[in-house]
């Protein structure tokens, strides 16, 4: 059949890395001889202008109808400050549509790129042998425990909170997910938390290891406390696999592991409604690199494609079943960077356009 894939570029160099994305997924498509249908639509601040909300209902139904969804990216200081009232869903337009899509399965990828191991932000020693897989839990938690707020108190001071909630079910299936997702890889997962001093962290842990024990015996399992672990995965990144975390300690250990990449720019992510296992593909994916909007750099045609062209490959892999193209654009990727090409934030000077058309180039069906 022919797979729908909905664009939505979003904001500032969100278009731009799309734009990149979707050269790279038609040719792969043709090479591999995959059908797809690509639609293109308005999220963020883009949406805001236009339609005065941040995701329209239309776009939502698109995305639900979508076997797989592209974004860029969005925000920017134009609409960062908006206030209106009503629920997150209503201000935040990429947060409608991992509700509307019913993701939670955050997948990060970090891995040390040969090519790069003697470019300048590099410390070889470190990062070398580095490939990390961090499974973020992306829709439950403090960032989306009630309730919360803010209220004045009686001594004049305000008081602003929010809860840290897990229930046993969100917890078994995020921990089904990176257990399926390292026998994909080096067998091995560390679930980090806060079991020391938070109850939500406590049932995350005796959850994860339940889960682990009754069934996947053949994976191991290490559980670190957050703190420790940020310490020990900067230290030695090559000691880890796959990386599990709730929503907060997964949006923060995913910008830590960027540093094995040598920059934002180059990480991917996709989040699915789902587990993925091999040779199961997963309807309704939303695929974007984990970078924000960069409007320190929009419109100059510098932006860093290579996230967004590996969100792509992710596509592939997970929405499509097809492993085989993600791995040619993976084998693209690597060819262009030993080849000595290098965007601005990877301390090169090759545009957007340049980076993509030798990724084109390098493309073979392997
Ligand atoms: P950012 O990731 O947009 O930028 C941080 C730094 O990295 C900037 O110096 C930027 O130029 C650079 N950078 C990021 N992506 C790059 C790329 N592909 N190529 C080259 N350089 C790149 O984070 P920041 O500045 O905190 O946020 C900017 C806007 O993006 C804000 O409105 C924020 O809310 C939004 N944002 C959106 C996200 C999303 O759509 N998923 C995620 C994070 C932030
Ligand atoms: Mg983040």
């Amino acid at each position: 059949g022919t797979f729908k894939v909905l664009a939505l570029g979003g904001d500032h160099i969100g278009p731009e890395v799309v734009a990149a994305g979707l050269q790279v997924l038609r040719q792969v498509a043709d090479q591999f001889g995959v059908a797809v249908e690509i639609e293109e639509d308005l999220l963020g601040g883009a949406s805001w202008d236009v339609h005065g909300t941040f995701c329209t209902d239309a776009v939502a139904a698109k995305a639900r109808a979508a076997d797989a969804i592209l974004v860029g990216a969005v925000g920017g200081p134009e609409w960062d400050n908006i206030r209106i009232a009503g629920p997150i869903t209503e201000t935040d337009g990429l947060t409608r549509l991992r509700i509307e899509l019913d993701v939670y399965n955050a997948l990060r990828p970090a891995r040390a790129w040969p090519a790069l191991l003697h470019r300048t932000p590099y410390r070889q020693e470190v990062v070398e042998g580095a490939d990390l897989l961090v499974v973020r839990e992306n829709a439950g938690g403090i960032y989306y425990g009630e309730p919360r707020g803010r209220e004045v108190l009686g001594d004049g001071q305000e008081r602003a909170f929010e809860i840290s909630e897990y229930r046993t079910g969100e917890v078994e299936r995020i921990a089904r997910c990176a257990f399926e997702a390292a026998r994909g890889r080096g067998g091995h997962v560390t679930s980090l938390d806060k079991s020391n001093v938070m109850e939500s962290g406590k049932l995350w842990r005796e959850t994860v290891a339940r889960i682990g024990r009754e069934e996947y015996p053949d994976i191991q399992l290490r559980h670190l406390l957050m703190d420790y672990a940020l310490f020990a995965v900067a230290r030695a990144p090559q000691e880890f696999d796959v990386l599990l975390a709730d929503n907060l300690f997964g949006d923060l250990i995913s910008d830590l592991v960027a540093v094995v990449s040598g920059a934002l720019g180059m990480l991917p992510s996709a989040t699915l409604p789902a587990a993925a296992r091999v040779g199961h593909p997963v309807k309704g994916g939303l695929y974007e690199p984990t970078h924000g909007s960069a409007p320190d750099i929009s419109g100059q045609g510098v932006a860093n494609p290579i996230g967004t062209i590996l969100s792509v490959a992710m596509m592939f892999e997970y929405g499509f079943g097809l492993p085989a193209a993600a791995r040619a654009i993976e084998q693209a990727v690597d060819r262009v960077l030993a080849a000595g090409l290098a965007p601005p934030d990877l301390g090169g000077t090759d545009g957007t356009a340049t980076i993509t058309q030798a990724i084109l180039r390098n493309l073979h069906p392997i």
